[in-house]
Order: structure tokens, then sequence, then C-alpha cells
């Protein structure tokens, strides 16, 4: 039997109708431990349901080569990301220890900047629950189930 916190975490992502993946750049990637998270649970409570990406680094780029490969990762995974995508470079600079925007920000540029990607997560997940709740929700398509091969072109 896993443990109860897992079990816990399992309950709140297959209940949510979408995810805002926030991740640091760590070596032009994603944190491992999001990418950990991600594997662990794996497609089967991610898929058919939207994302956004949100990355942020220390420097100037704000994770945006994380994010590229973010893009492929999460579409892999069936977890569809939005076209806006967050990206906060400085953040240590933007942001102060409680999570509020540094006071010298412009916080109404960041809001409009933050509000673009999830008016469009909030779109598709919206949209998605519609289906997932119809009668046609519950036939989906088929997953591979045996080998990744069964991917494969004949
Ligand atoms: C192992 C490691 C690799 C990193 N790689 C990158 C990188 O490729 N690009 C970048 O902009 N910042 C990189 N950084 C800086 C992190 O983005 C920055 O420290 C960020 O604040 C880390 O987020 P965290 O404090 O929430 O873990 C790296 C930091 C570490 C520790």
């Amino acid at each position: 039997m896993p443990p109860q916190d897992l079990l816990n975490l399992a309950q709140q992502i297959e209940a949510a109708d979408g995810y805002v993946m926030v991740s640091p750049e760590y070596n032009h990637s994603m944190s491992p431990a999001l990418a950990n998270l991600l594997n662990h649970f794996g497609s089967s409570l991610y898929s058919y349901k939207p994302s956004v990406i949100a990355t942020y680094s220390a420097g100037q780029w704000g994770g945006v080569r994380a994010a590229v490969n973010m893009r492929t990762f999460l579409s892999e995974l069936g977890c569809l990301p939005v076209s806006a995508m967050i990206h906060v470079p400085r953040a240590q600079e933007v942001l102060n220890e409680d999570g509020g925007y540094a006071e010298n920000q412009d916080a109404r540029g960041w809001g409009g900047y933050l509000e673009r990607a999830f008016e469009q997560l909030a779109w598709w997940a919206n949209a998605a629950r519609r289906y997932h709740e119809s009668e046609d929700g519950e036939k989906r398509p088929v997953a591979f189930t045996r080998s990744p091969s069964q991917r494969n072109a004949p």
C-alpha cells in the first residue's frame, strides 16, 4: 500500500481540471523534483487536461529553456500546455519572501502578464471538464498498455 500522503496527492491531482506547472530552471531543464512527480503519477492522472507552464530563474532568461522542453514533456504526458507561458527572470528581485511583488515591481504589469496565461488555462480546463462530464467524455482513445512499441508506425 502506498503511503497515505501519496494517496492524498493522487486524489488532489485527479480532482483538478488543469494544472499550473511551476519550475525553476536547472541545467536548462525543469526541476528534477517536478519531473519525478510527473513521472511518478504518469499520464493516467494528468492526461486529457490542460496545463500552463510557469518558470523562473535567478538570471535573465526566466527559465525559458526549461519551459521549451517542459512543453515536450507535458505533451507526451497528454497534459497539453496552453500557448501562453509565464517566465520570471531574476525571481529573487521580483518577489519578496512572502510571495508578493517586491516594492519596485510593476505589480499591474505582472498581473496582466499572468492573467493572459491563466485565462487560457481556465478556458481549456472548463472545456475539457464539460466534455469529461458528457456522455462522450468516458470514451477515451486507447492508451498503450504493453510496450512503447505500440506507438510505432507499422
Ligand atoms: C543545479 C542547478 C542548476 C541550475 N541551472 C540553471 C540554468 O540552467 N539556467 C538558469 O537560468 N539558472 C539555473 N540555476 C539557477 C536557478 O534557476 C536559481 O537558483 C533558482 O532560484 C532555483 O530555484 P529554487 O531556489 O526554487 O530551487 C541553476 C541552479 C542550480 C542549483
